[in-house]
């Protein structure tokens, strides 16, 4: 045999990774297990199989968690919430560390557990899970230590209800446990019902911990027990990974329940080879992209997008570098990739790519095991972009392909989905990759590199993807509130109409501002606004859902203002507030008429909006980013982008400055506002328009549109145009509104508490992390 023969025939040997150890603790710990609660295990209920996907074996039986468990677990979890939660900084980070040497420890265990019960393969379990968790907990340790050093005066939300899908059973776990308890809170987590087994081992470590007694505990079984932990009125916040479906009837169901929502749902998520690209280094991202944990990765690069000129080749690599993938028993280290989770995975995967009839399906051919839940990895080329497997996502090892001309035809069709969780760029030009990178709507994007994943580094999406972010310090706060105390809103009554009243002079009817212009009202009606006193002060337009949708209209159409630079947006904010000033006696009379309040308080609104316009002057070029220190070759830029529009109903009891702390911080983070005035006292905020004309503000980036905020802040959630939506409004129901948000996944923050406006609680950081959004950008940085 000659050399070259030996290379040509050489085969990799089976290298199975031994599973007696993880047999021996799922028989002795189980067979049947029950929840974690309380810091001890219960008795197992009413049980159903979890098996491996790899062979279809049952591993063990796992409790279907009732509304009695679920009670339960919270109840333990609310009893261990006070003294947890006051703890040093210093006594959660060491508990938070326990559990990472713990981890550390137990790896061969976890890794070996979770291949088993999921059908990943060991490689990546071995390499990838079980390390990230690891570290997920060394970095929260860290945040924990520091947390009041570097968030003063913030505090934990309560118990956290978490519900997770079994792609990543436990780095899934470490991503919302690590968080939550680094903050202060406790837990109440349900892992999926596929994988549930990594779960209760590290309740196991909890226990090895001396983690105090409820601070975390572990309800096992379907849809049905997280539906108990996300509707359960004793969880102040739910975070949620899984698929969109699932998230938004998550977001239906709290909808006016007060708690907090993080959500991390499905992608589509382009990835783009530009004809410059390092192509085998392209062709073995995508390999990690879309093939890595058989494509069932919320963050798949399962969107190809790849520049004509290159495309013939670069499928021909692609498919010679597929033809070589090996797909097996997933215990076998020389596995690249393994078993989908469950035959119901398959058969969806089956059902999707089956009953496409449009481009080319190729199938690599390669030998699969002949049972177990294995399907070939495979290309579709040649899709429309409306094609149904170009939009949804297979969450399997199917790789759809389409070619562009340009870069801003790559963005245009990267852009094309209602996704936006990540996305990757390659090219060996610098310009290019930055250039295209800002203009992606994904939280995420990897230049010439995929799929990598840090506790230091902030993940989650934006559009239908979800809100929220996991990871580093934004993650951090997604589990703190402020401490400061805040008065309940309540809605605040116009003053009525006298019963003689002052003979009509001029009609001083406000109109609407949109797009720059004032505007009739649509509907053609207006309410007379009366002094306290029955003075008549004007009228003002009663808005509707058409105004709100030529301010949604006029607001889209200033996206220039989000690329107008920061300095140019802190310009503006300054010189409203000189315009403002110029005007402020005129401003105080008309508070004082509004509101009946005397003069000095008037004043002393007038001046406090002016200084609340300074401020957000100052912040506009300030909010700065922040580069995540990642232990991979690279860095991590956390940037801080404009949400988009944002829809803000103002509070009542400071009519002007309430408007205006709400207005300022949108603007100077090159957000674009519909503003709706306190219902109450609306004219405080129609007379800006001038103030506005003359301040070199464009059409478009403010707009006010009076009436009942309840209508309009209705029509508001719902629209699709709108990204989020903000209200300090007295009286409306919040449930409607967060409700009708679900939509478009909007961002909502309907507060049912207001801070003193005066006070420096009403600005700076917990207003402007609602203006912006993170997009983490990995950049390839040193050695
Ligand atoms: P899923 O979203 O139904 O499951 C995720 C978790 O949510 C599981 O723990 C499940 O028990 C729980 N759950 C289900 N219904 C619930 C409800 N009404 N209230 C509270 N919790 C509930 O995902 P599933 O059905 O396992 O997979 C279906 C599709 O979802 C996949 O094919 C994939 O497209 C997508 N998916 C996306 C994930 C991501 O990370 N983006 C993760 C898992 C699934």
């Amino acid at each position: 045999m000659t050399t070259r023969e030996i290379f040509d025939t050489m085969d990799y040997g089976p290298a199975p990774e031994g599973a007696t150890e993880a047999l021996d603790w799922i028989a002795t710990r189980g067979p049947a297990f029950g929840h974690f609660i309380d810091g001890g295990f219960t008795r197992p209920g009413e049980t159903f199989a979890t098996r491996n996907p790899a062979t279809g074996r049952e591993l063990a039986q796992i409790t279907q968690g009732t509304a009695a468990d679920v009670d339960a677990a919270v109840a333990a979890a609310s009893r261990a919430f006070p003294k947890w939660a006051k703890l040093s900084c210093h006594a959660r980070a060491k508990y938070l560390y326990a559990l990472a040497r713990l981890l550390q420890k137990h790896a061969r265990l976890f890794a070996v557990l979770e291949t088993l019960d999921n059908g990943k393969p060991i490689r990546e379990a071995r390499d990838i899970d079980v390390p990230l968790a690891q570290r997920h907990f060394y970095h929260h340790a860290g945040l924990a230590q520091l947390r009041d050093a570097e968030m003063p005066g913030m505090e934990p939300v309560g118990v956290c209800g978490q519900v997770i899908p079994w792609n990543f059973p436990l780095l899934m776990l470490a991503w919302k446990i690590a968080p939550a308890l680094a903050a202060g809170n406790t837990v109440v987590l349900k892992p999926a019902e596929y994988t549930s087994l990594t779960a209760l081992l590290f309740a196991q470590i909890c226990q090895e911990a001396g983690l105090p007694k409820g601070v975390v505990n572990i309800v096992t079984g379907d849809g049905r027990t997280g539906e108990a932990i996300v509707t359960h009125p004793g969880t102040a916040k739910i975070a949620f990974t899984g698929s969109t479906a699932v998230g938004r009837r998550i977001r239906e169901q709290t909808a006016g329940m007060g708690k907090s929502l993080t959500l991390e749902l499905g992608g589509k998520s382009p990835y783009i080879v530009f004809d410059d690209a390092d192509l085998d280094s392209a062709i073995e991202g995508l390999v990690d992209a879309i093939w890595f944990n058989q494509g069932q990765v919320c963050c798949a690069g399962s969107r190809l997008l790849v520049q004509e000129g290159i495309a013939e080749d670069f499928y021909a690599r692609l498919k010679a570098r597929m033809a070589k993938l090996r797909v097996g028993d997933p215990l076998d280290k020389c596995i690249d990739v393994g078993a989908l989770v469950d035959p119901v995975q398959h058969q969806a995967i089956t059902r999707m790519v089956d009953a496409n009839t449009e481009g080319e399906t190729w199938r690599a051919p390669v030998a699969l095991p002949e049972t177990g839940c294995f399907y070939p990895p495979t290309l579709i080329t040649g899709l429309s972009p409306a094609a149904p497997l170009m939009q949804e996502e297979i969450f399997g090892p199917v790789l759809v392909a389409t070619t562009f001309r340009t870069p801003a035809e790559a963005v245009e069709l990267a852009n094309n989905t209602r996704y936006g969780l990540a996305a990757t760029v390659w090219t060996e030009n610098l310009n290019l990759a930055l250039d295209v990178a800002p203009k992606l709507a994904a939280g995420v994007v990897w230049v010439n590199a995929t799929n990598l994943f840090d506790a230091a580094a902030p993940f989650g999406g934006v559009r239908e993807s979800g809100f929220g972010r996991e990871g580093g310090w934004e993650g951090l706060s997604a589990y703190l509130k402020p401490s400061a105390k805040r008065a309940a809103l309540k809605p605040v009554v116009p003053f009525p109409e006298p019963a003689t009243p002052d003979a009509p002079g001029l009609d001083r009817t406000a109109k609407m501002y949109v797009g720059g212009k004032q505007a009739r009202p649509d509907g053609g009606y207006s309410r007379p606004v009366w002094s306290k006193r029955g003075k008549l002060l004007g009228h003002a337009g009663i808005g509707n859902r058409k105004d709100i949708r030529n301010a949604v209209e006029a607001a889209r159409g200033a996206s220039g203002w989000a690329k107008a630079t920061a300095h140019n947006r802190a310009q503006v904010l300054y010189y409203i507030g000189e315009n403002l000033s110029a005007r402020a006696g005129e401003f105080a009379a008309r508070i004082r008429d509004l509101t009946g309040c005397t003069a000095a308080r008037a004043e002393a609104e007038v001046e406090a909006s002016i200084d609340r316009l300074f401020t957000y002057g100052a912040w506009a070029d300030k909010m700065d980013g922040r580069v995540a220190n990642v232990p991979i070759r690279g860095v991590a830029l956390a940037m801080r982008e404009p949400v988009g529009v944002i829809g803000a109903l103002a509070p009542d009891d400071a009519p002007l400055l309430g408007a205006v702390s709400l207005m300022a911080p949108a603007i100077a983070m090159g957000n674009r506002v519909v503003l709706v005035p306190s219902a109450a006292y609306p004219l405080a905020a129609t007379d800006l328009y001038q103030v506005l004309d003359t301040s070199d503000v464009p059409g478009g980036v403010v707009n006010i549109v009076t009436g009942d905020p309840q209508e309009l802040g209705a029509t508001l959630a719902a629209h699709l145009d709108v990204e989020a939506l903000w209200s300090f409004a007295g009286g409306v129901d919040a449930a409607k509104l967060e409700a009708a948000s679900a939509g478009n996944l909007k961002r909502t923050w309907v507060n049912r508490s207001a801070p003193d406006w005066f006070g420096a609680d009403a600005e700076g950081r917990p207003f402007l992390e609602q203006a912006t959004e993170v997009k983490t950008i990995w950049v390839p940085y040193g050695e």
